[in-house]
C-alpha cells in the first residue's frame, strides 16, 4: 500500500511565486513530501485525477518542462504546454485575459516568464494557483529541488556552509531567499557589478538568514559543505552586446575540480543546468564524484509533485 500524506490545508489554491511565499512549517512540510514521493508516496494512486496544469514557456526547458508534465502524469492529472508562440503572452492578448480564459479551464498554471511582474499579473487575474516555473528575479522550485538534494546528504540544514559562486542572477536570488527557510550559512561570491538583487538581500537579513556577499569565489569554497553555481549569461541574456564582457569579468569564477578540492571532503557539488561547459563550470566538476547534479535534476520531479500535491489537493 503506498505511503499517503494529508494535504495541508493552508497550501491549497495558493500561488507560489517565490521561496517565502512557504512559512518555515510549509516549507518542511513540502520538502518532507518530496522525500516521501520519491520513496514512492503516491505510486499508484491518483490525488489529482482530472486535474489540468497549464505551462506556459517565454524560455526554453528541458526539466521545467518534463518534471511538470510527468508530476502531474503520476498524480493522475495532466499537463497542456503552451509555448509563448502560440499564445503571445501580453503581444497577442493582454496577461489579464489570458489568467482570465486560463482559470475557466484548468485548476494550475505554471509560467516560465522574462519578467516577474508577468507572473504577479497572472497571479492577479487568476484564481487558480499559478506557480514561478522561473522569472528574470527568481528560480523557487528550483530551490525545492535543491534542498531536497542538499538534505539527502545533509539531513539537517540548519547551520551548513553553501556557498553560491558566479552570477548575481535568479538563482543567487532564490538561494538567498531559501537561507531564510533553511538556516543555512549561505556565502554569494560574484564579481563587482554582478551582486544578487539588493532588496531581496536587505530583506532575509531582516529575517535573520546569515548571508555574507563577496567577490573572492575560493574563499567562499573553502570548506562548504555545497558548493554552487549557475550559467554566467542567463536566458534571455544571449544577445546582450556585454556577453563577452561579461564572461571575462567572471575570470577565476569557474568551478574546476580544484576549486572542488577546497570545499568539506564530505561536501556536495550542485548546479541548476543547464550547464555552459568552459564558462562557470567544466565537464570534470559535473562529472567528480562530489557533483549531485544528476540527483538534482531527478529531485525537480519528486520536489514538484510535493508542491503541485499540497496546492491542488
Ligand atoms: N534548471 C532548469 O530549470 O532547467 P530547464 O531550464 O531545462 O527547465
Ligand atoms: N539563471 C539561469 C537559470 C536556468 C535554469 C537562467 O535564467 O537562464
Amino acid at each position: 500500500m503506498a505511503e499517503v500524506i494529508e494535504p495541508l490545508t493552508s497550501l491549497k489554491g495558493r500561488d507560489f511565486l517565490s521561496n517565502l511565499d512557504l512559512s518555515p512549517a510549509e516549507y518542511r512540510a513540502v520538502l518532507d513530501t518530496a522525500h516521501a514521493m520519491k520513496r514512492g508516496a503516491y505510486r499508484g494512486l491518483r490525488p489529482l485525477e482530472g486535474q489540468t496544469l497549464a505551462m506556459i514557456f517565454e524560455k526554453p526547458s528541458l526539466r521545467t518542462r518534463t518534471t511538470f508534465e510527468v508530476a502531474m502524469n503520476q498524480l493522475g492529472g495532466h499537463a497542456v504546454n503552451l509555448t509563448n508562440a502560440e499564445i503571445g503572452l501580453g503581444t497577442r492578448e493582454p496577461v489579464r485575459d489570458i489568467a482570465l480564459n486560463l482559470e475557466r479551464w484548468v485548476e494550475g498554471i505554471m509560467a516560465r516568464v522574462y519578467l516577474h511582474s508577468t507572473l504577479e499579473e497572472l497571479a492577479r487575474y487568476s484564481s487558480k494557483p499559478v506557480i514561478n516555473g522561473l522569472s528574470d528575479l527568481l528560480h523557487p522550485v528550483q530551490l525545492l529541488a535543491d534542498y531536497q538534494t542538499i538534505e539527502e546528504t545533509f539531513p539537517d540544514t540548519k547551520g551548513i556552509r553553501v556557498a553560491y559562486i558566479g552570477d548575481g542572477n535568479n538563482m543567487a536570488n532564490a538561494h538567498i531567499q531559501c537561507a531564510v527557510l533553511s538556516g543555512v550559512k549561505l556565502t554569494i561570491a560574484t564579481p563587482r557589478g554582478y551582486e544578487p538583487n539588493a532588496i531581496i538581500y536587505m530583506e532575509a537579513l531582516k529575517l535573520g538568514a546569515d548571508i555574507t556577499l563577496t567577490h573572492d569565489p575560493l574563499e567562499a569554497a573553502k570548506g562548504a559543505q555545497v558548493l554552487y553555481t549557475d550559467v554566467w549569461v542567463s536566458m534571455g541574456q544571449e544577445a546582450e552586446a556585454s556577453q563577452r564582457r561579461k564572461i571575462k569579468d567572471f575570470t577565476g569564477f569557474q568551478v574546476t575540480p580544484a576549486m572542488l578540492d577546497l570545499i568539506d571532503p564530505d561536501g556536495i557539488f550542485l548546479h541548476c543546468l543547464p550547464a555552459h561547459y568552459g564558462e562557470e563550470v567544466v565537464e570534470e566538476a559535473t562529472l567528480h564524484k562530489k557533483s549531485r547534479v544528476f540527483d538534482q535534476a531527478e529531485n525537480r520531479l519528486h520536489a514538484q509533485k510535493a508542491l503541485l500535491y499540497h496546492l491542488l489537493s
